[in-house]
């Protein structure tokens, strides 16, 4: 069945479906946007992420890991191609058992060539119960689905989406009290007609990952900002489709065939891992790459590049400028480094 025959059926049964509910179907469904097709994280791809654009992401990560003492286990969630991985790996002593979480189909495919294909698993309920050591995600919470809050006077009302034509529409939905709930604690200023993206999905995964880490580091980097940082997209909203390396149409135009994505709310995932009493620190990419040693590694490649000019060797001058470029490119104060880092410590 297509992604569009299964939510119009699905809106057929209901009348009309919560947002968070066409988002699933349309990433993870059959058909889906994460359920078919090529890979997407890659150059040929949809999206560039930090790991594919230089391996100093994977292995910057690796020297805070390493800091932490022995990682025994390790776990990447929506590892995509495993370029994480690959390039954290090496930076570990000892044996790890190393396991990725992975709910597309191809991307589980790719893994399994780098892992042992027992340890590439769907969904966290096939991790080990109890685990010790490290779990990672690079760009998954903005791709975990979302209700839509809208404000209406002091409170609020939900964007679900109903039929129209041979396409969609949003329509208006009293509010499910959790929905409300979550808009109320971590939606901060809202004007009227603002936006919130509710992530009660993104808050279970992080109580499900929290519930399996017995001791160590929870990572997750992603876009996104706390809630006060966020107050000024709330007119509009967050919510955005990207395909091909560029913004992509409407959510509801086209389902399956775009990334659909929203900015991290990382302050209502402080509250998830601090009302366990873990201690939670977030930090912008850039100064967290910076904290583990990136900038000092960039300086180092400037170095070599100039002996390299120096002793006329123009292919290693060229091959080390390409790196440190690449290097440069997870810094960006505007691009990637503006991403956040949120460790978790259990
Ligand atoms: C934007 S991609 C990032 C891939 C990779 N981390 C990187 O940085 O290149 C998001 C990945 O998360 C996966 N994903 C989404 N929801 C997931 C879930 N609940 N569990 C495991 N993987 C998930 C998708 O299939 C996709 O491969």
């Amino acid at each position: 069945m297509s992604v569009t025959d299964n939510l119009r059926q699905r809106i057929a049964a209901d009348g009309s479906i919560t947002f968070d509910v066409f988002m699933d179907i349309a990433l993870y469904g059959e058909g889906g946007f994460f359920a078919s097709g090529p890979l997407r994280s890659a150059a040929t791809g949809d999206f560039l992420t930090s790991p594919e654009v230089s391996p100093w992401f994977g292995k910057t990560i690796g020297r805070f890991l390493a800091s932490h003492g022995g990682v025994a286990t390790l776990v990447e969630v929506g590892a995509g191609s495993g370029s994480l991985l690959e390039t954290l790996l090496p930076e570990l002593s000892g044996s790890v058992d190393t396991w990725a979480v992975e709910a597309s189909p191809m991307a589980r495919d790719s893994l399994a060539d780098m892992l042992d294909p027992g340890r590439v698993v769907a969904g966290l309920g096939e991790l080990p119960e109890r685990l010790s050591g490290a779990i990672v995600a690079n760009e998954l919470i903005d791709n975990l689905p979302v209700a839509l809050a809208v404000r209406r006077g002091s409170g609020w009302v939900e964007h679900a989406v109903a039929a129209s034509g041979d396409g969609f529409e949003f329509v208006e939905i009293p509010v499910r009290a959790e929905v409300a709930t979550w808009a109320d604690h971590h939606g901060g200023e809202v004007p009227e007609g603002g936006i919130v993206e509710v992530q009660l999905a993104a808050a279970a995964w992080l109580e499900a990952a929290m519930d399996r880490l017995e001791r160590g580091v929870i990572l997750l980097i992603d876009y996104g900002g706390t809630a006060e940082e966020l107050e000024p997209r709330r007119q509009q909203g967050t919510l955005r489709t990207y395909r091909g390396h560029h913004l992509g149409p409407d959510p509801l135009h086209e389902p399956g065939q775009t990334d659909i994505t929203v900015d991290v709310n990382f302050s209502a995932l402080v509250a998830v891992a601090e009302s366990r009493g873990a201690t939670a620190a977030l930090r912008r990419q850039d100064d967290f790459l910076a904290e583990w040693g990136l900038r000092d590694a960039v300086r180092e490649m400037k170095q070599r590049e100039l002996e390299a000019a120096r002793a006329g060797d123009t292919m290693t001058q060229l091959e080390i400028r390409t790196e440190r470029i690449a290097a440069e490119t997870l810094l960006h104060p505007r691009g990637l480094g503006d991403f956040r880092v949120l460790s978790i410590l259990a």
